[in-house]
């Protein structure tokens, strides 16, 4: 294989060994508890390239392997939920008496996670503006500070995060950095380059795709992916491997999809913003959008995941009737499948303002997006007639 391919290759063809599995093309299924060894001085001595099902089978390597393939790093580690993958990454390298520090737009189960089980483990959590300065932020870490986490954008409120700036900053500060990647995927968001040491990414979204899977990925390179290898062993995470072949066998659609949803979120986000209804539309490849030059400089496409707020004026009766009648946007959370979702969530917030008025987020599947745009014309015609 040329040494240099393209991402939309490498997925295509990641951990394909056709030749070793009599010319089949698809990784096989290995539904392993038990492995067994030949004789019992190879078992003393685990001669076997696999030893225990929880621990790693041919399937499971093969999905991690791709992954970590398509981020260009040593070792992607697997776990049974994107969130879980969140709790792997974060557990992975934090320590009792870290200090670790935490964006308020954090995915909403990742913030729980966050403020309820790390202070039990012994570690001091705090949490910043996602907007703060590379200054600013300098002045949070301490002589304990071994972590800053980014999500950007931000869960639901999709602010951008000024990622070279916040990453230079822990560098100087010798901390590592870990990333939620969902939203900017492999594909759109290059974490490697950016100096980030840990990147997780909820392979339940765009990777394996079809709304049918939950499952997470952590990637990083030498010593720090080693000890997040050992937690997700010392703790017995591991993940089906039906779901691994279903990950592996969404991936190889993946770039695909994700240009859809891309291109079909943009239309719905350009729609959306000429209604009088709305006063803002919180995706950041939108002009508009208040860090689109941030999303400019470090990311190459956008999710078809994007929030759009209401005049605070519309009352809520309306706006149900806008989704309640939706032919194609289910209500729903959990995006990156082949349909559109809509959903109204409970966003918490200590630190970073949420937008005045009713935040609705989108999530644009794979339909044409002239039915979507017909489907929310119609919805918007319900909202004026229920006002
Ligand atoms: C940004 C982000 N990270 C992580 C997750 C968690 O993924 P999972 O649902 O697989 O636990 C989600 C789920 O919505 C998410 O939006």
């Amino acid at each position: 294989m040329p040494k240099k391919i393209t991402k939309d290759t490498a997925v295509v063809h990641a951990s394909i060994d056709a030749e070793a599995n009599h010319g089949i093309v698809n990784v096989p299924v290995y539904h392993a508890s038990t492995i067994t060894s030949p004789n019992l001085d190879d078992y003393r001595n685990h001669r076997g390239r696999y030893d225990y099902g929880r621990i790693g089978t041919p399937t499971s390597e093969a999905s991690e392997q791709a992954v970590a393939g398509l981020y260009g790093m040593d070792d992607c580690v697997s776990a049974p939920s994107g969130l879980s993958a969140v709790c792997l990454g974060i557990s992975g390298v934090l320590a009792c008496g870290d200090h670790a520090l935490f964006p308020d737009s954090i995915y909403g189960s990742a913030r729980k996670f966050v403020e309820n089980i790390l202070p039990r483990m012994g570690v001091e959590v705090e949490f910043y503006a996602p907007l703060i300065s590379g200054d600013e932020m300098a002045e949070r870490f301490t002589a304990k500070t071994r972590l800053l986490y980014l999500e950007s954008p931000g869960s639901q409120t999709f602010e951008m995060q000024d990622l070279p700036a916040l990453i230079a900053c822990a560098k100087r500060h010798d901390c590592l950095v870990a990333i939620d990647n969902t939203w900017g995927t492999a594909f759109h968001f290059d974490a490697v380059a950016h100096g980030v040491d840990v990147v997780i990414e909820a392979g339940t979204k765009y990777i394996a795709g079809h709304s049918d899977v939950s499952l997470g990925y952590v990637i990083a390179n030498g010593a720090t992916a080693k000890r997040i290898r050992e937690y997700a062993r010392f703790t017995g995470l591991c993940v089906a491997p039906d779901d691994h072949y279903l990950a592996l066998r969404g991936l190889r659609t993946m770039h695909l999809r994700l240009r859809a949803s891309e291109a079909n979120g943009i239309a719905l986000a350009v729609w959306l913003e000429a209604q009088s209804e709305i006063v803002a539309v919180l995706h950041p490849a939108l002009p508009s959008h208040p860090q689109h030059q941030a999303w400019r400089r470090d990311f190459t496409g956008s999710a078809g995941l994007f929030s759009f707020v209401f005049d605070e004026a519309i009352p809520q009766k309306a706006i149900d009737a806008l989704v309640d009648g939706l032919a194609f946007f289910a209500i729903g959370d959990s995006w990156g499948g082949y349909e559109s979702l809509i959903n109204q969530a409970k966003i918490k917030r200590t630190i970073a303002p949420l937008p005045q008025g009713t935040l609705l987020r989108i999530y644009a599947g794979l339909e044409h997006a002239d039915d979507l745009i017909a489907d929310l014309e119609a919805g918007f015609a319900r909202l004026r007639d229920a006002l």
